[in-house]
């Protein structure tokens, strides 16, 4: 299998690079070892920007690959509140650059997307056939590119996820670590659900899916769901800190962008292809267990 990555450099991206060489074992029964290394170009912004158009159909051209998997976006969702063209240009006119390059070469593409194209409304999981309906600017840009791919390119696989952690960028469980290293307590907001998601999981879910020669809107996070004060309160019981955990509400702390109080994605999309995610916990303890591992090599 031919691959090229938008977003190599990315939280997620690393993980697929990872995931596509066949690196060591993963500890992750969604690998599929058996399957063999991907041939891989991967890319950052520098090597091709999304917004480049030419530069991104030439990287395709020359890399011909059977599928493209774009993990390339401008994800800081507050930062798109003010910077609303950059969001379109690159998380929209971006990503069909990308689709109208994949439907010259005949590649197939996955596009990652997110639970913010929902307007958090609900109280049970999102199914993949509900309204899209956003309320910020990254949401807004994610839901209007899901639209120009379908599009563009009908066999298009759109994976949408949420509440990404992982290694080798900044992420939740990372900073409330740091917090709680220097501080008694810390407020994290009871509010808002959705289901964390461990970026190794969802790497080998999508190569999954790629080799099912999926198509269409599928849902890929972790199982259960949780607050982000739930899930603080389980990142510091699980490192053993005494840090207290205290609950506040979204009101406390308001931010640029407006988050869904509710977005948990359903997972019936996923187990059609025969796909179970584990447990956001068990995610976090082998994430929890790994960052340990990596800094006593380093240390
Ligand atoms: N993080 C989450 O919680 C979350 C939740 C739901 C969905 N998602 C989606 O999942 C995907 C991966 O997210 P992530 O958290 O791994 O992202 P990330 O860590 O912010 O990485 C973003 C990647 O996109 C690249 N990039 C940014 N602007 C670009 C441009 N103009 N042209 C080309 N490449 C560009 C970056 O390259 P450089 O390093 O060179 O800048 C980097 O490789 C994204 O599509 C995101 O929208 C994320």
């Amino acid at each position: 299998m031919r691959v090229t990555l938008f977003g190599a450099s990315g939280l997620l991206g690393q993980e697929l690079v990872h995931e596509l060489r066949g690196d060591e074992l993963r500890g992750n029964e969604l690998s599929g070892d058996e399957l063999g290394a991907a041939q891989l170009t991967a890319l950052s912004s520098k090597d091709a920007d999304l917004r480049d158009r030419a530069r991104v159909r030439d990287v395709i051209r020359d890399s011909r690959p059977d599928w493209i998997l774009l993990a390339a976006a401008y994800t800081d969702v507050d930062g798109c509140e003010s910077n609303r063209d950059l969001a379109f240009a690159v998380n929209c006119e971006g990503a069909a650059n990308v689709a109208q390059a994949a439907r010259e070469t005949g590649s197939r593409l996955v596009f990652l997307s997110t639970d913010y194209v929902f307007d958090g409304t609900k109280a049970s999981p999102y199914q993949t056939t509900d309204p899209r309906n956003p309320t910020s600017v990254y949401g807004e840009s994610k839901a209007r590119a899901e639209e120009r791919l379908l599009e563009i390119l009908p066999d298009v696989c759109i994976a949408r996820t949420s509440w990404l952690f992982g290694h080798g960028g900044k992420c939740f469980p990372a900073t409330i670590l740091k917090l709680a290293a220097t501080r008694p307590e810390i407020s994290v907001v009871n509010d808002q659900r959705g289901s964390p998601t461990f970026t190794r999981d969802l790497a080998a879910a999508l190569v999954r899916l790629c080799r099912a020669s999926a198509r269409g809107i599928l849902h890929v996070t972790n199982s259960g769901n949780c607050t982000w004060f739930e899930f603080a309160t389980e990142i510091v019981r699980a490192s053993g800190i005494q840090t207290k955990v205290k609950p506040v509400t979204t009101a406390e702390f308001p931010r640029p962008a407006r988050r869904p109080a509710y977005s948990v994605l359903s997972p019936d999309s996923l187990h059609a292809h025969n796909i179970q995610m584990p447990d956001w916990q068990d995610a976090l303890r082998r994430y929890l267990a790994s960052a340990h591992s990596a800094a006593s090599v380093v240390g």
